[in-house]
C-alpha cells in the first residue's frame, strides 16, 4: 500500500527540516509544498505584480510551470525550468508566498500537482492543508507546532546562520503576521485536522521531534 504521511503546521515549527529527517528515516521522499507557493511568490516579485491582485496572480500561476525534483541533497524547486531553490528563501518571498496562497485558483492548481506526485511514490508531504485537503486519506496525519516565541527564536537563529540577520522582534512580528494571514484566509485556512495527531515541539529537541513523528507513522503503518 502507498505510504503517504501528511504534516501541517505554522511557520517556523521546524516542519521542513524535521520532515526531511523523518522522511529519510522512513526511507521515503519529502515534498515541501511551501516551496511551490514560494516559487509563485518569487515569480510575482520578479514581474513586479501586486500580490494583492488576484486576477494577475492567477494568470501568472497558469502561465508559469512550477515543478520539483528530488536528488541526493533533497528537493529542488523549478520555475519554468530554472532552479530557484535558493532564491525562494528570502523574507520578501515568504510574505509574497503567504499572500498568493490565499487564492482558490492558485490552491487548486498546486493541490492537483501535489496529489499527482504523492500518488506516484511513497512520500511525506508537508504544508498547511495536507491533512485536510491534499491527502485526506494519508496513512498518518500530524500537526506540528510550537509556541510563537520559540518558533521566532529558531527562525532568527536560522537566518543569522545564513547571514540574513534581522532583529528578533521583527522576526516575531513577521511570524505572527504570517500566522494570522495563513489561519484567516477564506480558502483552506491553516488548522489542525480533527484526525491529525498534535506534536508540540516547544520543549522538544530536533531529534526528539523527529522520533515523535517516526513513532506515529510506524504505529499507523503497523496498526
Ligand atoms: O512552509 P513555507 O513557509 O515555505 O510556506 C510558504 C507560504 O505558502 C506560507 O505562508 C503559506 C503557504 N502554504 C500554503 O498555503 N499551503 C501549503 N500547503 C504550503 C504553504
Amino acid at each position: 500500500m502507498r505510504l503517504n504521511v501528511a504534516i501541517d503546521g505554522p511557520v517556523g515549527a521546524g516542519k521542513s527540516s524535521v520532515s526531511d529527517a523523518a522522511a529519510k528515516r522512513l526511507g521515503i521522499l519529502h515534498l515541501d509544498t511551501g516551496a511551490m507557493y514560494r516559487a509563485l511568490g518569487l515569480a510575482a516579485v520578479r514581474r513586479g505584480i501586486d500580490t494583492g491582485n488576484e486576477e494577475q496572480v492567477v494568470a501568472l500561476c497558469r502561465e508559469m510551470k512550477i515543478s520539483v525534483s528530488h536528488g541526493e541533497d533533497g528537493q529542488h524547486t523549478f520555475l519554468d525550468g530554472e532552479d530557484v531553490s535558493g532564491l525562494i528563501r528570502t523574507p520578501e518571498v515568504s510574505m509574497a508566498a503567504s499572500t498568493v496562497s490565499r487564492y482558490a485558483e492558485v490552491r487548486k492548481e498546486m493541490v492537483r500537482v501535489q496529489q499527482r506526485l504523492a500518488a506516484e511514490t511513497d512520500m511525506l508531504v508537508d504544508g498547511r492543508d495536507i491533512c485536510t485537503t491534499v491527502l485526506p486519506n494519508a496513512t498518518a496525519k500530524i500537526f506540528l507546532t510550537a509556541a510563537p516565541e520559540e518558533r521566532a527564536r529558531r527562525r532568527y537563529l536560522e537566518m543569522k546562520e545564513k547571514g540574513q540577520e534581522e532583529p528578533y522582534e521583527k522576526v516575531l512580528e513577521e511570524l505572527k503576521q504570517r500566522d494570522w494571514q495563513d489561519m484567516n484566509r477564506p480558502v483552506e485556512p491553516l488548522r489542525q485536522a480533527p484526525d491529525a495527531e498534535l506534536v508540540d515541539s516547544t520543549h522538544l529537541s530536533f531529534e526528539e521531534t523527529v522520533d515523535a513523528i517516526v513513532r506515529i507513522v510506524e504505529a499507523k503503518r503497523n496498526g
